[in-house]
């Protein structure tokens, strides 16, 4: 692992409160050639903060089902709706106690299927997040296992014997791993068992034992329940992390105090990974298998996609921690084309997420913003947006006395704002996180009433890039250009687009070969007019 890889996934342990750096139509029938999810823009849905419908203060289904027409509007292709599972809720539903189930905070079954019969009626797919690492420790496959030695269930859960002690009494983890969101052992030593069990988040989400075929089998069931009821797919969380060594063994000490999650890379989860995709595959439309791979490599990433067996997409993270600086972004995507493009496999593209500072907050102003979602929505690759982006939203100050999250990852899941004035559309109870900054004109219907605002450019995007073969689906050229400014071309057939994104806070002469046109500016000017050569300070251009 890389110096700046070993940093990065430190970071994964425990993210500092503190600021780091700086209308779809139709059907979701398959459209032929390309799968879906190649074209598509998927948008990721934080359910606690998307909008509210009960009063509760906590967002739920219904608030995304009246959600839908927004995402229309917008123009993006599909939802990955994070956990609404029943859970604790210690890692806010990363924490499941029953993967066939609604947590009634969220709503129902019924009302799931509404949502997912809307969502398809508007040619809409929807994607589930899905959480094969681990369970809830109140999950009753758990309670079960860690009743005693003798149940059933025991080797559901990866269990184990201290490690030799060193010659005292004292008890010593089996082995040196540690768990994110915390930084702790990644074992718990159960008193009334006498043994540790394994968790490489907290302690309340023990890991499953993928060795057991019982569990394979619970788990692919699980899938099967969402398949049935007509889901799209899923994004499936520390999907790297299932595939374990038995022997379990200690990372090389240099590494030992970086999580597990954000290095665990073991062949045997490629196996497992087959499995999940014949059941995906066992079922009719192109059902989409998304992978959070949590590794800081390209080529690591690469080699989950297998060989045309296992992810069909997976997340790769590398660019999301890349500066504001074009010399970063151009070797991340070098480095992206050169060893997904080797292997055919498609690449992702995400700037914001629910774990991570929003790219609004991380590169510092709204300028930056708009020319990353030009980068974002042009690149080669399915990109993926998180709710309130489209807004320019900014991280939600949570002061570290409030913070509810054991990551301090609070400030990028404040809810989001539909209206302006009290409330913000959620109606009278206050949201269970802060608002994010400037609500009043950050919410959905002042940006819309604003045609120069950002969301207005989100969907000038959405709408260049569903209109463009070469963008959705084209080639990617890197082309020559100034220093400071990103260039490249994307070419499918006789359709061809220039991308060309300023990162520097000054003007610059950026001339091209031939007759372009503005078709989207990330601040409007010029749309619709001849290119002129000169690119405004971080300003970035689709050119056609
Ligand atoms: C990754 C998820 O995105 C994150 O929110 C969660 O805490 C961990 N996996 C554990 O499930």
């Amino acid at each position: 692992m890389s110096e700046d890889a070993a940093r990065i996934s430190r970071g994964f342990a425990r993210r500092p409160r503190a600021r780091l750096l700086s209308g779809v139509g139709g059907d979701v029938a398959s459209s032929g050639a390309a799968p879906w999810w190649q074209s598509a823009v998927v948008y990721q849905i934080y359910p606690r903060s998307f909008r509210d419908t009960d009063g509760d203060g906590v967002g739920d289904l219904e608030g995304v089902r009246r959600g839908l027409d927004h995402l229309v509007w917008l123009g993006v292709d599909a939802l990955w709706l994070s956990p609404f599972y029943p859970s604790p809720m210690r890692d806010f539903g990363y924490d499941v106690t029953d993967y066939c189930a609604v947590d009634p905070r969220f709503g129902t079954l019924a009302g799931f299927d509404r949502l997912l019969a809307d969502a398809h009626a508007r040619g809409l797919r929807v994607v589930l997040d899905w959480v094969p690492n681990h369970t809830s420790d109140q999950h009753p496959w758990f309670v079960e296992s860690r009743a005693s030695r003798a149940s059933p269930r025991r080797d559901w859960y990866v269990w184990r014997d201290s490690a030799p002690g060193r010659g005292g009494a004292l008890r010593r983890p089996p082995n040196n791993w540690r768990a994110a969101l915390g930084g702790g052992p990644a074992w718990t030593w159960d008193e009334t068992t006498g043994q540790w069990y394994l968790h490489l988040f907290l302690a309340a989400q023990p890991d499953l034992d993928w060795t057991n075929p019982a569990v394979v089998q619970a788990m692919h069931d699980t899938l099967r329940f969402w398949l049935d009821r007509g889901v799209d797919g899923f994004r499936m969380d520390v999907v790297h992390c299932i595939g374990k060594d038995p022997a379990l063994p200690d990372l090389p000490p240099g590494l030992a105090s970086i999580p597990v999650a954000a290095q665990h890379d073991d062949p045997r989860t490629l196996a497992l990974l087959r499995g999940l995709r014949a059941v995906l595959e066992g079922y009719p439309g192109e059902r989409v298998m998304i992978g959070e791979v949590v590794l800081f490599s390209t080529a690591q990433v690469a080699r989950y996609y297998g060989h045309g067996d296992g992810l069909h997409l997976a997340f790769n993270f590398l660019p999301l921690y890349a500066p504001w600086e074009e010399g970063a972004w151009r070797a991340r995507i070098a480095e992206v084309e050169a060893t997904l493009g080797a292997q055919g496999a498609w690449p992702t593209w995400v700037l914001s997420n629910h774990d991570n500072a929003r790219h609004r907050t991380r590169y510092g102003s709204e300028m930056r913003a708009r020319a990353a979602a030009v980068l974002l929505l042009t690149l080669r690759g399915t990109p993926f947006l998180y709710a309130g982006e489209e807004l320019g939203l900014e991280d939600a100050q949570v002061p570290s006395t409030h913070g509810l999250d054991p990551g301090g990852r609070d400030g990028s899941r404040a809810p989001i704002p539909w209206e302006s004035g009290p409330g913000h559309g959620w109606g009278h109870a206050s949201p269970w996180l802060p608002w994010p900054p400037d609500a009043d004109n950050r919410c959905i219907t002042a940006m819309r009433a604003d045609a120069g605002s950002i969301l207005h450019l989100y969907r000038r995007l959405l709408r260049a890039r569903r209109g463009s073969p070469a963008l959705g689906l084209g080639s990617f050229t890197a082309l020559a250009a100034p220093p400071g400014v990103l260039a490249f071309r994307r070419e499918l057939a006789d359709d061809a687009r220039l991308v060309l994104i300023n990162f520097a806070a000054r003007e610059i002469a950026c001339p091209v070969t031939g007759a372009w046109s503005v078709e989207v500016a990330s601040d409007g000017r010029g749309e619709g007019h001849s290119y002129r050569g000169t690119l405004g300070a971080e300003q970035a251009v689709v050119l056609r």
